[in-house]
């Protein structure tokens, strides 16, 4: 029998729900728009944002695989299988692309979710030395963008700017959250016909786009207890 496995995740409150006194969860679902870039300058809660959705996936019978460019803020998480930090990027990228290959020369349908998730994609980029190699990566990530939603391979990515740099179009991400005050080029990248309803907003609140649906404006909540948090997403790591 086929397996369905879901792939749902909230993402935050909205903020018209809290503006109407009710707390109203957002969810995305990769199963309809995959994959999700979450772009925010230092500080605005990326990280943060990132540990609630781990918090999340790491409950589902996923594989779940956490690239860490900084290595400071999940360094918990060091000893784990499928923990990767600082140019160790390098090695997840190529892990989760050969797995997408696999799974594309060998089409099933009941394929286990993989969830690669990228803190900081753009200061991985940077740390690369030459053009080339930058390339390479890049195109990698959008073979994985571009392919992986019929396959299961979903991507979760930060970064402090959207620019062409960094990624090849926000058009294979079904999903984008902007948080804090985001640039020009960010907002363009991100939210492109809606960019003039963008406005700066302070840590942890910002907006989210689904492809076909509307602009929200989301608010990320408090983690309840972050330590018992960190412990389901380690024990996802070890497994
Ligand atoms: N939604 C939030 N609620 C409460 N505290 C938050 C929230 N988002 C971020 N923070 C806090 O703000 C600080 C910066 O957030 P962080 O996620 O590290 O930012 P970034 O990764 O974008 O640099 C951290 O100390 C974090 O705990
Ligand atoms: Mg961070």
């Amino acid at each position: 029998m086929m397996k369905s496995y879901d792939n749902t995740i909230v993402v935050g409150v909205s903020q018209f729900g809290l503006d109407n006194g009710i707390i109203l969860p957002v969810n995305i679902d990769f199963s309809s728009a995959p994959h999700l870039i979450i772009v925010a300058p230092s500080g605005s809660g990326k990280t943060y944002l990132l540990t609630f959705l781990l918090g999340q996936i790491a409950k589902k019978s996923v594989k779940l695989i956490l690239a860490d460019f900084k290595g400071i803020d999940f360094i918990e998480f060091d000893e784990c299988k499928d923990y990767y930090k600082h140019s160790d990027i390098a090695k997840a990228l190529d892990y989760v692309y050969e797995e997408l290959q696999q799974r594309m020369a060998e089409p099933k349908k009941d394929n286990q979710p993989i969830y690669f998730c990228v803190d900081e994609w753009s200061g991985f980029l940077c740390s690369l030395t030459t053009k080339k190699e930058q390339d390479s990566f890049k195109q990698k990530m959008a073979s994985i963008l571009m392919l992986g939603r019929g396959v299961q391979v979903f991507v979760i990515m930060s970064l402090q700017r959207a620019d062409a740099n960094y990624i090849t179009g926000r058009d294979n991400f079904g999903n984008a959250v902007g948080l804090g005050t985001l640039s020009k080029e960010s907002i363009k990248m991100l939210f492109a016909d809606e960019a003039d309803l963008i406005q700066s907003k302070s840590r942890g609140k910002g907006y989210l786009r689904i492809d076909g649906k509307p602009l929200s404006e989301i608010v990320v909540p408090k983690i309840r207890d972050i330590a018992k948090t960190k412990e389901i997403i380690k024990t996802a790591l070890l497994k």
